[in-house]
């Protein structure tokens, strides 16, 4: 058993109370290998922003669930060295699919964990959340609760289908869970495919335009729930400067498309305290590898690509913290 305050890491606690009286949201990004971690700490060391690393239950079987925590640990020691010297970094399950990941997790020094049971019925999902949260907070682990179904492109579910979080049950569900913050569904999905090009408009470029976000849903939510923690899942912005150079580079993403950044700046100001960003690294590494591939056939040392790759995920990281969520200076120490 590690505590994860051994590790130098913290919850989510003060940093979201901070941030929604701030009007500023917490970049919960995700990582699966070191250039992903060492642009992730880089860019949130060097604008002071707290950060939130998320680790999926793919990305423990892709990399190494013992290897990814002693790489959090590593993440904090890097951020002294770049100069921080009190970074608020919090290792946080993504997307935790039983009370078992949880707790093994909790177990192994997360600082905060996902218990997603938005797929079952409200009060299976509201036992299930309420049982890790019983664990969880023995060790002052901060645990986030999840109501509504987030349309996603590996499932093929039309966007029609996304149940948005009903606000009439958040009130019993926060109370029943004692969970920490709560992920609600406003039209979000996972993915660089968020809409179906028949659920959107296209502007004069040919380019599609997303329908808005259901921001009555969010306003009827923190209505009920003053204050509270709000989680938006789903959130990139997928870029189309990064779509277009994959398509450039031989990659095929048609009609690619994602939260236009405005929308997520202005759920940023409300109780919208975690905004979490997945696939825009993806499409910014996928960009620059491809990039590098085409213009230097012959180069087959992956630092030569894993490092513009790298560097291209450290600016989009700056510009989510600086642009859409607006924490930069943020820490408490600064
Ligand atoms: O919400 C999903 C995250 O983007 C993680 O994706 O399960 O492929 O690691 P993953
Ligand atoms: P994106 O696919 O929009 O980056 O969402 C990531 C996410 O919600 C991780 O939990
Ligand atoms: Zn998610």
């Amino acid at each position: 058993m590690v505590n994860y305050k051994e590790l130098g890491l913290v919850n989510t606690r003060d940093m979201f109370q901070r941030a929604i009286n701030g009007g500023y949201a917490i970049p919960a990004f995700n990582f699966n290998n070191m250039e992903q971690l060492q642009a992730i700490v880089k860019a949130s060391s060097d604008l002071k922003s707290p950060v939130i690393l998320q680790v999926s239950k793919g990305a423990r079987n892709y990399a190494n669930q013992t290897l990814l925590r002693y790489m959090a640990e590593g993440a904090v020691a890097y951020a002294k060295e770049l100069g921080c010297a009190h970074p608020e970094i919090v290792l946080h399950l993504d997307h935790g699919d039983s009370f078992e990941l949880c707790k093994s997790c909790v177990d192994m020094g997360f600082s905060s964990v996902m218990i997603d049971g938005s797929a079952l019925p409200f009060n299976e999902n509201a036992a299930l959340t309420k049982k890790v949260v019983e664990y969880a907070h023995k060790y002052d682990v901060t645990v986030e609760g999840e109501l509504g179904v987030l349309a996603g492109v590996e499932d093929e579910v039309k966007a029609e289908h996304h149940t948005y979080t009903n606000p009439e049950e958040v009130i019993e569900f926060a109370k029943r869970t004692g969970c920490d913050s709560l992920a609600i569904s406003i039209g979000t999905s996972h993915g660089a495919y968020k809409f179906k090009p028949e659920q959107c408009t296209r502007n004069a470029e040919g380019r599609l335009v997303p329908p808005p976000l259901a921001f009555n849903v969010l306003d009827a939510v923190m209505e009920k729930l003053p204050g509270f923690p709000i989680v938006l899942h789903g959130s990139s912005s997928v870029p189309q400067e990064y779509v277009d150079m994959i398509n450039k580079y031989g990659g095929k993403m048609p009609d690619a498309i994602g939260i236009p950044e405005d929308q997520l700046r202005k759920a940023a100001k409300s109780a919208v305290c975690k905004i979490n960003i997945d696939s825009d690294s993806r499409l910014a590494f996928t960009a620059a590898v491809r990039k590098v591939f085409v213009e230097k056939p012959g180069e087959f040392d992956p630092r030569k690509y894993c490092g513009p790759a790298r560097d291209e995920m450290e600016k989009m990281y700056k510009h989510k913290i600086l642009e859409v969520l607006g924490s930069d200076n943020k820490l408490a120490n600064l």
